[in-house]
């Protein structure tokens, strides 16, 4: 049940609506003045009253029920105590009859969201600062389809550019097919290093001719191209399938070749284009940018161009109610032109565009994404992680079976939860020991709480939850967390922000610890035994629920 819809739809005010007051409605900071409140602050201007008065009106107007069964107003305050009994019942019985589906909705039904993330390029190195895009992409991806959203996720490839010229330059000169087909990415990623470092005037010249080769079709050009594209691919969707990532459309920049002339031709048309030293731009001056570059000098189309006619076929594709683009903050100004321009196109829709941008990774020894010669591969920093979780779990339990698959789960969800436990706009600092810690705000310490409620769960003979149970402080905590499970996804989808499910699943586990630490549960008797066997049952499920919308899986030992 979401009690802050349920409390909502019970209070009117003039001139605020609906989803602005459910907006409104927390948790009070003491759980001794109510379980839910609502700040009456941002009403006194448009009421032109005091939030002290608006809290006392709302209070008397406000009528008390089965479910909500306490109202009161404090300093601005109106704060609402609901309905013990009930709540725990409902919530807990909700929980356990829907189990996997407990948290989804079908609030997004008929609505389509594309997702564009992890996007990586062919042939380059995928780093650790494709880290955030691809787990914050496809936690959202997996949070809209819970909300009962369509959702299609896209891998906007970078596979278009004259850096494909000088590749096979580099390997028709350099390369040779065992050990491209054995070193794979590696192996290309080091024939382009070299090209950088060693190309002459001769070799650029041939790389630029092989750039318009691909580009013409040629067939041997093409064919070398598509085995680099599919050596790349290979080499991610190992990665993709250990993190959880799915995408329904690999649809990249190179994609859009045959796409863009139709959108410059009704840029000209509507008279957006102009010439600037050469080059096809649209200005933005008056907005405060600089130019959209659409054609360089010598005809050739850019990163914006693909992009315009990528957001072109998406609308006329999916016709999507958002299209998100989950991309580093470095990309600001790209995404503020590319929605500019297509806004100035006279196309109402491009308010649905959402530029999801987010900090940057970099590790505790300094080392970044790009800088030079120090490129930090994303998969190193997987395998370190299991290896490191293999070693933290084997220290905590040493007798545990299958170590390797829950050092799996433990090192694959520490990476993803670092990527998402902050906010997404703040650059982090990884540190495999702090991810990897059983105390802290991590996923270990949630995973080892499941674990632990795991055991007692599988100890007991059936899950009996008793009605009308009159629950403890304890226990009522760990209920109004489980029942605060849906508002939270709703928010982090509105967000645009996993952090809060990371959060939220932190919060309950420390709830359920203390809990855990306070009351007997397999010890105690009668209704008091049935009822905190469910309420661990119920947190399991919660936690379970929360961290796989994350992409991390919970063991069943630890
Ligand atoms: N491949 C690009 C990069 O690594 C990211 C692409 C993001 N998506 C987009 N539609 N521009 O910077």
């Amino acid at each position: 049940m979401d009690y802050k819809k349920y409390i909502a739809d019970r209070i009117k005010i003039d001139g605020v609506g609906e989803n602005e007051i459910y907006s409104s409605i927390a948790l009070p900071p003491n759980s001794e003045m109510g379980d839910f409140a609502l700040p009456c602050f941002k009403f006194a201007k448009v009421l032109r009253k005091s939030p002290v008065a608006i809290a006392e009106e709302l209070k008397s107007a406000y009528v008390t029920d089965g479910v909500i069964s306490e109202v009161s107003a404090l300093n601005g305050y109106l704060n609402f105590k609901v309905n013990k009994v009930g709540l725990a019942g409902s919530i807990i019985s909700e929980v356990l009859k829907e189990g996997d589906g407990f948290g989804a909705s079908d609030t997004g039904a008929g609505k389509t969201v594309c997702i564009d993330y992890s996007s990586v390029n062919i042939a380059k190195p995928f780093h650790i600062g494709h880290l955030s895009t691809t787990v914050l992409g496809s936690a959202l991806y997996k949070l809209y389809k819970f909300l009962g959203y369509e959702v299609v996720g896209i891998n906007h490839l970078g596979d278009y550019g004259t850096q494909f010229g000088k590749l096979i330059c580099a390997y028709k000169h350099w390369g040779n097919k065992q050990e491209v087909e054995k070193g794979g990415i590696h192996a290309i990623n080091e024939l382009y290093v070299r090209f950088n470092n060693e190309a002459d005037e001769q070799m650029e010249s041939e790389a630029r001719e092989y750039f318009r080769l691909i580009e013409s079709g040629d067939r041997e050009a093409n064919e070398i191209f598509e085995w680099f594209k599919a050596l790349t691919l290979k080499y991610v969707e190992g990665i993709y399938s250990r993190l959880g990532v799915k995408f329904d459309s690999y649809a990249g920049e190179r994609f859009y070749t045959d796409k863009m002339q139709p959108v410059i031709d009704e840029l000209r048309a509507k008279n957006l284009l102009k010439e600037s030293e050469g080059a096809t731009i649209v200005d933005l001056e008056a907005y405060g940018m600089p130019p959209c570059l659409i054609l360089r000098s010598d005809g050739a189309s850019l990163y914006a161009t693909r992009d315009l006619a990528a957001a072109y076929y998406r609308k006329s594709t999916y016709n999507f109610h958002k299209c998100l683009y989950v991309v580093a903050y470095q990309q600001n100004l790209h995404f503020k032109q590319v929605f500019k321009v297509i806004e100035l196109m006279g196309n109402d829709w491009a308010k649905d565009l959402v530029h999801v941008a987010y900090g940057m990774v970099s590790l505790e020894d300094g080392a970044m994404s790009t800088r030079k010669g120090k490129v930090v591969w994303l998969e190193d920093v997987i395998n370190k992680c299991v290896e490191k979780a293999y070693n933290v779990v084997a220290e905590k339990n040493p007798d545990l079976e299958n170590k390797s698959e829950i050092a799996e789960k433990v090192g694959i969800g520490a990476v993803i939860f670092g990527a998402l436990y902050n906010n997404k706009i703040k650059d982090i600092v990884f540190s495999y020991d702090k991810v990897l810690s059983f105390e802290g705000e991590t996923s270990v310490y949630v995973q080892y709480t499941c674990a632990r409620a795991n055991s007692v769960v599988s100890k007991a003979e059936g899950i009996r939850l008793p009605n009308d149970y009159q629950p403890n402080a304890a226990e009522f905590e760990v209920v109004k967390a489980i029942a605060a499970f849906k508002t939270t996804l709703v928010e982090a989808a509105e967000k645009y922000e996993p952090s809060y499910i990371a959060r939220y699943a932190v919060d309950l586990a420390q709830k359920f610890n203390k809990f855990y630490i306070e009351c007997k549960i397999l010890s105690a008797e009668g209704e008091t035994k049935d009822f905190r066997l469910a309420l661990t049952a119920a947190t399991l499920q919660t936690l379970k629920n929360a961290l796989a919308l994350l992409g991390i899986g919970v063991p069943d030992k630890m």
